[in-house]
């Protein structure tokens, strides 16, 4: 920890908008969370202009690079060890993580997912929440265990589906709330105020 914030590391595999703001919320004085260093499994994700723009650490941690999941999941964990990393946040990171990496970073990793879960888990929530013909739909913070968008729920903000939505319109709206809801959830982990 550094001057009493929580060392915060966050995974990302694309565009990195969760990160961004993330990364926003944390210049706040008073917020309990530094990002400290970034971590992608795509040398091209273009969260990573972002980050460097704000002079963060970053590592790209390819599982090309390496002889399985176990191997890359190790890389990992010696990277975050050498950062003295308190928190992960996963914003976007779409490479599974290995269930011994998952056991030992176990109340320290969350995660962020375009639905309401234990609703639409996997991909395309959007187009698949509109198909189900729901009335709302939403995003959620949890903490992260092995089993893919599983694990306790930390916090959700609805979002209505309105008339005439598509997937796209929709995932705008979701993506809003995505962001207020992320920084809200790192503050309440890095503040011990919400528990594995
Ligand atoms: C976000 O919508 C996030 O919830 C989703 O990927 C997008 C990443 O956008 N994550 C998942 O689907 C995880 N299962 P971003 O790179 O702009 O933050």
């Amino acid at each position: 920890m550094s001057a009493g914030k929580k060392n915060t590391v966050i995974f990302i595999s694309g565009r990195g908008s969760n990160m961004e703001q993330l990364i926003k919320a944390s210049l706040s004085p008073n917020y309990p969370a530094k990002i400290i260093g970034i971590i992608s499994n795509k040398p091209d994700a273009k969260g990573l202009e972002i980050a460097k723009a704000h002079n963060i650490k970053m590592a790209i941690i390819s599982p090309k690079d390496f002889s399985g999941k176990k191997a890359t999941d190790e890389a990992i964990s010696k990277q975050l060890e050498q950062w003295n990393t308190d928190i992960i946040c996963l914003a976007g990171y779409m490479r599974l993580l290995g269930k011994d990496f998952c056991k030992k970073w176990q109340g320290k990793i969350i995660n962020i997912h375009p639905s309401l879960l234990p609703r639409y888990k996997g991909l395309d929530t959007h187009q698949r929440a509109l198909e189900a013909g729901e009335i709302e739909h939403g995003c959620t913070v949890h903490f992260v265990t092995y089993e893919m968008d599983d694990g306790p729920n930390i916090g959700q903000v609805i979002v209505p589906i309105e008339i005439g939505d598509d997937a796209k319109a929709l995932e705008k709206r979701v993506l809003k709330a995505e962001h207020h809801l992320y920084a809200w959830a790192l503050e309440q982990v890095a503040l011990d105020k919400i528990k594995f």
